[in-house]
């Protein structure tokens, strides 16, 4: 496996490829990327992975200081998982003149969940993906389905922008006992850590009575809520959405996803359970 730090060395490793399989990444990684990298290698070669800590895509005071940098453990892992080439530019590579072009997420999706708690987050997170795409000009890129809501701005960028580009989501991997794996799982106490799966319960709670017939979506979100924040969560939201939409549920609607954000002090884990909606139980 190669190691580049530059776009310039980039650009010239990939040359003639056009069979890319790519795997963005903010480095840190456990068993979800490399899940990722192993999805990305049926899906052509090279694989790529890039590791980059954006930091346009985080708000004043969010973890950009202390995300973790592991290149070391993190090339270890991704050459086990038989990744080719890894890009790990520094913000001065990625960024040598102040981004004043960026890519505007509508509002409809950039100021909705996440987004509401995250003010600029998903043009940050757009705006480097784009860059990314066009050096690495891969021809299927693949992400992870627990940032369900980035999945879903980068499916719409890619459409909308005709990038020739095939958008792969991944489901979640969990810990043994629910917990979605995530980078930031790493903040949490050993205390928080045994908690932490209580997210994964309650939207899993809000799924099983929406497919069992219950309609007051509403009301079952509310006590998720509520249950979270009686055991001493911070919650930012819980919602019940269309699950190719993300907008709320109509009586078109066929699968629908329930999604979570919520804090154990100063963590904040997302995670989110989509499910088919049988007949019997559609609005
Ligand atoms: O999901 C992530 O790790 C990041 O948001 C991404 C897609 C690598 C962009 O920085």
């Amino acid at each position: 496996m190669q190691l580049v730090h530059t776009a310039a060395e980039l650009r010239a490793t990939l040359a003639g490829q056009d069979q890319t399989a790519f795997v963005p990444t903010m480095g840190n990684l456990h068993a979800g990327h490399v899940s990722l990298v192993e999805l990305a290698r049926q899906h052509g070669r090279p694989v790529v992975a890039s590791i980059f800590v954006n930091p346009l895509q985080f708000g004043a005071g969010e973890d950009f200081e202390r995300y973790p940098r592991t290149l070391d453990a993190d090339c270890e892992k991704l050459a086990a998982a038989g990744c080719d080439l890894v890009f790990a530019p520094d913000v001065a590579e990625m960024y040598p003149v102040p981004q004043a072009f960026t890519v505007q997420v509508p509002d409809s999706l950039a100021g909705d969940l996440c987004g509401v708690f995250r003010p600029g987050h998903f043009g940050g997170v757009a705006t480097v993906v784009l860059k990314l795409f066009n050096l690495v000009q891969p021809r299927v890129a693949v992400f992870g389905r627990k940032d369900y809501q980035q999945l879903r701005v980068i499916r719409e960028m890619v459409r909308q922008f005709n990038l020739p580009i095939d958008i792969v989501g991944v489901d979640t991997l969990r810990e043994a006992d629910g917990l979605a794996m995530s980078s930031r799982n790493g903040y949490l106490s050993a205390t928080e850590r045994q908690q932490a799966p209580q997210l994964q319960r309650e939207l899993a709670t809000v799924a099983a009575a929406v497919r069992a017939g219950e309609r007051d979506y509403g009301a079952l979100c509310a006590d998720a809520m509520r249950h979270l924040k009686m055991a001493g969560w911070r919650v930012d939201y819980v919602e019940l959405r269309d699950a190719a939409t993300l907008a709320g549920p109509t009586s078109d609607s066929r699968r629908l996803v329930v999604l979570g954000a919520a804090w154990l002090g100063t963590t904040r884990l997302i995670d989110n359970v989509d499910f088919d909606l049988p007949a019997s139980a559609r609005p």
